[in-house]
């Protein structure tokens, strides 16, 4: 969500905060701006709309030697997305109540808003946006005397929320300063001048040298140098990193969208999360989880918390974990579970934190509600070294690779496999016998990534079937078991990016109320594999749409004629062990939602509204 660049040095700083800005398009944003010195005085460019019209009008207004600036993706949380609320924001001016000209960029949120608003007011500050990082700018003026960092510490003292900042302050030509409170913010050094960004694929292209910055974490940064300090004043040395990853990771390359390429990396992402994990004996090894073996054999309930895809993702692993593990098993909604006062549990039981990107602002929420109680939480994550990893401090990467695409598809089916390799992984440690067809569902495991190889050469099926049913207004997912998130997810994907309604419903709760939906113009797509435990009962809900002539599009088991005969459209996938049915099934709804967007004219990577991470409440 939102996106934060700074650059200064020795080079033009326009092009690199443009091709900053862009390279963090994919998170989501509804305007853009900048804030530059030229001839050191501050100039802000803002618009509502893309940074391709915010470089078109800053190629018109601004010289092109400019060698210092911040700049900004807004994703509006407080006020409409127009020009006046765009980022950077700028204080009264000449006024008595601001002390320094300044322009600030904000990711994040403001929880005492009104508050500070009130306050602000009272002070004699002129605002001229609605939003809460307006009000950042005026309570930094109003303390400046002559240390800028000191102000700003002074200043955020008051502040309650979230918050990545970069500040350009009128007198220091030469700096950014720039403060961090659970909002990601890093900073990129190179020779030629030095960065800061909210992700280091906004300057990956110029170095691979960061620091990634901790919460409390406050300074600035000039074109050869840098200070960290925290809310103290005492100095901070992070550790200089190595970027682990290129470029070419984030790049569409031959794919015409980036989700369709993460769709299609999935056998080769699938085979890295099991990949020195699931040994040739058939035992389970996750160094993540080796050290905590002790706490994991008393833990005897486990609680899944995600949101949005990794919550589907959680309630298909409560299902591994009580049929594979033998262990007490739930899951919980991050925002649902993070607004709960004092929620309780059963003693001895662990949570698992699922998420891809490791920054959704309800599940850190949620994490610091349990680990005020003290309770074990493990991270199931895909980005390394991410908020959600870090505070979780233990668990399992997923090794999914990046994910640039708004909707999740391999990392969904990479949270699964871990998730799956975790519940036999648990059997394990607690020296349960194994299950009776246990090499038989490895060898099911191992074939993995063959099979979803299979399953993506038979895109264009699937396309055939996005052209027969592309112009449907609504669509009824159904699923039971392992499936029914399944569905939800199917349904998700829907959604999101084709715009077009879809409801995930368990099949069993079909007759107690969307039965009344189907009709003709209504259809249904049911995940029925044949080897299901509850294939007979998915068929019953079969004839039961039929009776209302309601249209059904089934994903069904390689062989099954049973079910071709009573569904309109079959989308095939090949025979697997239940419990491994939803990675091979979810892969064409993947590509039936990334068809239906395209077929309606939409850009599957960039649906309106969503972001890629979610940083707000
Ligand atoms: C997935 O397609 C969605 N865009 C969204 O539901 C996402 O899964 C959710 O916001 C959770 O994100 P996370 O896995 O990065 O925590
Ligand atoms: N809360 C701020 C606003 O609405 C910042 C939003 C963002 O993170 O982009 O302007």
């Amino acid at each position: 969500m939102c996106g934060i660049v700074g650059y200064v040095g020795k080079e033009p700083a326009l092009p690199r905060l443009i091709s900053g800005l862009k390279k963090l398009e994919y998170r989501g944003y509804d305007s853009a701006g900048l804030a530059v010195f030229d001839d050191k005085e501050l100039c802000v460019i803002k618009q509502a709309g893309s940074v391709n019209g915010l470089e078109t009008t800053t190629q018109k207004l601004c010289r092109p030697n400019i060698t210092a600036g911040i700049a900004h993706t807004r994703w509006a949380t407080h006020g409409e997305p127009n020009e006046t609320n765009a980022h950077p924001h700028r204080g009264c001016g000449n006024g008595q109540a601001c002390k320094i000209q300044i322009a600030l960029v904000h990711n994040g949120t403001l929880d005492n808003f009104e508050t500070l608003k009130s306050l602000v007011l009272k002070r004699g500050h002129v605002l001229r946006s609605e939003t809460d990082t307006e009000l950042l700018v005026h309570l930094i003026a109003e303390v400046y005397k002559d240390d800028p960092v000191l102000a700003l510490r002074t200043a955020l003292q008051q502040v309650q929320g979230t918050f990545g900042l970069a500040v350009l302050m009128a007198g220091f030509s030469d700096r950014i300063f720039f403060a961090r409170n659970g909002a990601p913010l890093a900073l990129g050094l190179s020779l030629k001048g030095n960065f800061i960004a909210s992700d280091p694929l906004a300057f990956r292209f110029y170095t691979d040298r960061m620091v990634n910055l901790e919460d409390g974490n406050l300074g600035w940064i000039s074109g050869s140098d840098y200070q960290v300090v925290n809310m103290n004043a005492d100095k901070v040395e992070n550790e200089v990193e190595t970027i682990p990853w290129s470029l070419e990771t984030a790049e569409k390359g031959e794919h015409d969208h980036f989700m369709s390429k993460e769709i299609k990396e999935q056998p080769q992402v699938l085979t890295q999360a099991l990949r020195g994990r699931l040994l040739d004996d058939g035992t389970v090894k996750l160094g993540g989880l080796d050290s905590h073996q002790e706490l994991l054999r008393m833990m005897q309930n486990h609680v899944f918390v995600g949101a949005g895809t990794s919550l589907n993702a959680g309630m298909i692993s409560k299902i591994f974990f009580q049929e594979l593990a033998e262990l007490s098993a739930d899951w919980e909604s991050a925002s649902e579970l993070a607004n709960q006062k004092r929620p309780i549990f059963p003693v001895q039981t662990a949570f698992w934190a699922i998420s891809q990107s490791g920054e959704t602002k309800d599940l850190l929420d949620a994490l610091k509600t349990l680990k005020q109680q003290d309770l074990p939480c493990f991270g199931i994550v895909n980005k390394v070294g991410s908020e959600i990893a870090r505070l979780t401090g233990k668990g399992v990467y997923i090794h999914a690779g990046m994910e640039i695409a708004v909707a999740s598809t391999k990392a969904f089916t990479n949270q699964l496999v871990t998730l799956f390799l975790i519940a036999m992984y648990l059997r394990q440690i607690r020296g349960l016998p194994k299950i009776n067809w246990h090499d038989r569902l490895l060898a099911d495991l191992r074939k993995l990534p063959l099979l979803v190889t299979e399953v993506l050469n038979r895109e264009n099926e699937i396309i055939d079937a996005a052209k027969r049913y592309a112009g449907y207004p609504n669509f009824l997912y159904l699923g039971r078991g392992v499936n029914y998130p399944v569905a939800l997810e199917g349904a998700l994907k829907l959604k999101e990016i084709a715009y077009v309604n879809a409801i995930g419903y368990s099949a069993g709760e079909m007759k107690h109320g969307p039965i009344a939906l189907i009709d003709g113009g209504f259809p249904t797509l049911v995940i029925a594999p044949k080897q299901d435990d509850y294939y007979s009962q998915i068929t019953t809900n079969i004839q039961q749409i039929r009776s209302r002539r309601g249209r059904i599009i089934a994903v069904a088991t390689d062989g099954d004629d049973e079910i071709k005969n009573c569904v309109d459209d079959v989308i095939w996938i090949p025979q697997i062990d239940y419990y491994l049915t939803p990675i091979l099934a979810v892969v064409p709804l993947q590509l039936f939602a990334y068809h239906i967007a395209r077929l309606r004219g939409l850009n599957p990577d960039k649906p309106r509204n969503l972001a890629k991470s979610v940083t707000v409440k």
